[in-house]
């Protein structure tokens, strides 16, 4: 029974201000991410967390007792690196014991735990082979049981899937989770890829140049992004300039060369606008139908299930998905007809 408060964190490197007053709490047996593009300070935040590093101002507690200055060492917190940081001239069993002998424990526990840990990520009968020899999502997962072996009290995870290819990695993913479930542990996990955070988390923060720009689970902050930003990250919307109206009746975000109603949460007559309009949102019809607007198709391209079909819509770029069997319909250089439900016109008061 572990949890984790992160007060206040500022951090800067020289001039570079890293951490802008960081703050979160998780809560016993959650999994956060923290999310972010590469150069955010996620990484930062995870080496205060386990005192690789020290922040200018700001604590860490975890159950309560402040451990920002305590050593590395004298913190029960285990960590898998992005690059796994494996001793490759120890075995699979020495490189998982390896916690368990700086603590000095019995030689007989450490044999219960490692072979707990060993079946725990399913390497059993392999404790006798070298970490080279090894494929990739295999090392993680030695990287994994070297980590909760300890039995800490927090587990760190930064970016661990980021070198796997494609197949092992959602594989990773789904066993990742259901170790951290498994195991009960409070864990924080770092990563840059949005998918990745929305499938794996209880709940995400969103990190932007240091600072929290959204904390929220994973189906509200794709759903209410509260920023421009947050709204492109996750599942890059199409950002749009445009203007609020009003025509009597109705709220509408007017573009350069087109307009959609929405509805209203704020601003006035003449507010400009960041319009976000995810390309999954918008009906898309081969006729005409109200309130939707002239899209000149420009191309297509075809993923499988899904086609992304690029275009103009007045005089703004336009990305829509749809499912390909609707695409297919859909000429080059013809024209279409779209329109998004007004709650997913996510507008932003400039
Ligand atoms: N030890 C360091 N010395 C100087 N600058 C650093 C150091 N560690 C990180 N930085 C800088 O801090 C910023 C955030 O880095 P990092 O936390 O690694 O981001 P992320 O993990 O989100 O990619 C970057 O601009 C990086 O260059
Ligand atoms: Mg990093």
């Amino acid at each position: 029974m572990s949890n984790l408060i992160v007060n206040n964190l500022n951090k800067s490197f020289g001039d570079n201000k890293v951490l802008d007053n960081i703050s979160f709490k998780v809560e016993d047996g959650k999994f956060l991410s923290l999310l972010g593009p590469s150069g955010c300070g996620k990484t930062t935040i995870l080496r205060i967390i386990n005192g690789l590093e020290y922040p200018d101002s700001g604590a860490v507690l975890v159950n309560g007792k402040d451990i920002t200055k305590l050593s590395a060492e004298k913190r029960n917190i285990g960590m898998v690196f992005q690059n796994y940081a494996l001793f490759p001239n120890m075995t699979i069993e020495k490189n998982i014991a390896y916690g368990l002998k700086l603590r000095k424990k019995s030689k007989a526990e450490i044999k219960e735990k490692v072979d707990w840990a060993l079946k725990l990520v399913h390497l059993e009968g392999m404790e006798h082979r070298k970490t080279t020899m090894m494929s990739g999502g295999q090392q993680q997962r030695v990287a994994l049981a070297r980590a909760l072996v300890i039995e800490p009290d927090i587990l760190l995870l930064d970016e661990p899937l980021s070198a796997l290819d494609r197949k092992i990695r959602s594989e990773m993913q789904y066993e990742i989770r259901n170790i951290q479930q498994k195991v009960g542990i409070t864990t924080v996990f770092v990563t840059h890829d949005q998918e990745e955070a929305l499938t794996m988390s209880d709940e995400i923060i969103l990190i932007n140049k240091g600072i929290i720009e959204q904390q929220s689970d994973p189906w509200n902050l794709y759903n209410h992004p509260v920023s421009a930003f947050a709204s492109d990250f996750l599942g890059k919307a199409n950002l749009l300039d445009a203007e609020l109206i009003n025509n009597g009746d109705n709220w509408l975000a007017k573009g350069n060369g087109w307009v959609f109603p929405l509805e209203y949460k704020s601003g006035k007559v003449g507010d400009k606008l960041t319009v976000a309009i995810r390309g999954e949102h918008f009906t898309i019809r081969l006729e005409p139908f109200e309130n939707a607007q002239e899209f000149t198709v420009s191309k297509k391209i075809f993923s499988g299930p899904t086609c992304k079909i690029m275009g103009k819509l007045g005089e703004d770029k336009v990305e829509l998905t749809c499912i390909s069997l609707d695409a297919e319909k859909c000429e080059i250089g013809g024209k279409i007809y779209i329109m998004p439900p007004k709650v997913n016109v996510l507008y932003f008061v400039k």
